[in-house]
């Protein structure tokens, strides 16, 4: 998919394209939320509590799960680390979830994903409890957005929501092409857009001229995987651009480096806005567990407040 930047993308110049900084938004949102996990203790004398169960020893997951632990400490909220062994059995991880589905003192569950092979992500994905599942990814939370009624919204793609409604206000008419399909990031992001009132396009790996449908994008969210895949003369310009990608690549001198989906050095001289990698979406993804798991815990407990 990936095609040569053309002469166009080095002729149009702004390098101003304004960044937008998911780190201090997320460090903003996670402060509001530790004042109101600190107000429905007082109210309620519960911390909120999320489990967070990884599988085996992938070595990205592992640093995501112990920032996960570390910003939920951050919050004022309980964290309960679940690390298991690679040969763990699918009964034996469906047992665990059914243990935190019925502790009182757990009011969030996340199953890091990916899972190692001969384990069943979507059965263990909807054994979670659709009150905890603060993931939103088991089919009744996914279910009641594909139907647009309220339930608990995947992280990441409700961090980019709140990142594009900070920066641009309403967002009804506006053009939003999503790249990636994925029910991670991709399809929930589609029905979020698509209740916020934009025209909603989705590429996919089948998608025969996703550079045509990105250049219409008033609004560009790439989520793929593919580093670099976006390059400036996709962009349409003054997009706002949310690059979802994070892969780690090797550099000449040995050094190793964070980069996303996007041409960043390319799309910044067309878009009008543009998440760096890192310190764009990734930091919002982990503010947003924080919020599901309160309001979470908010229903759970049964208070307002
Ligand atoms: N792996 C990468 N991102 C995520 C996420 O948002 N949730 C889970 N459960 N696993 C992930």
């Amino acid at each position: 998919m990936t095609e040569p930047a053309s002469a166009e993308t080095a002729s149009v110049r702004n390098p101003s394209a304004r960044l937008i900084d998911g780190k201090a938004f997320a460090a903003n949102l996670t402060q509001t939320i530790a004042q109101e996990v600190r107000a429905f203790h007082d109210r309620h004398q519960v911390t909120p509590g999320l489990a967070v169960v990884l599988v085996g020893n992938d070595p990205a997951s592992e640093v995501y799960v112990r920032n996960k632990a570390l910003q939920t400490h951050r919050a004022g909220m309980r964290s309960f680390m679940h690390m298991l062994p690679e040969t763990t059995s699918q009964a034996e991880l469906l047992a665990l979830i059914g243990r935190l589905n019925h502790d009182p003192e757990i009011h969030g569950i996340l199953v890091q994903l990916p899972l190692p092979a001969g384990l069943d992500p979507v059965a263990i994905t909807n054994a979670i409890h659709p009150d905890k599942d603060v993931d939103g990814l088991g089919e009744v939370n996914a279910g009641r957005l594909a139907l647009g009624q309220p339930g608990i919204v995947p992280c990441t793609p409700l961090g980019c929501l709140m990142l594009l409604k900070s920066e641009l206000g309403g967002l009804r008419g506006l053009h939003a092409v999503i790249i990636g399909a994925s029910n991670l990031v991709g399809r929930p992001m589609a029905r979020l857009l698509l209740a916020e009132g934009c025209t909603v396009t989705v590429a996919h790996i089948d998608t025969r001229d996703t550079a045509a449908l990105a250049r219409q994008g008033d609004i560009l969210v790439v989520a793929t995987g593919c580093h670099g895949l976006v390059r400036g003369d996709w962009i349409k310009p003054g997009a706002a651009v949310i690059d979802v990608g994070i892969t780690r690549i090797s550099l000449p001198n040995g050094k190793t480096r964070l980069v996303g989906d996007v041409a960043f050095d390319e799309a910044v001289t067309r878009a009008g806005r543009i998440t760096p990698v890192p310190g764009g979406v990734g930091p919002m993804t982990i503010a947003c567990l924080l919020n599901n798991t309160l309001a979470a815990a908010r229903r759970i407990v049964g208070g307002a407040a």
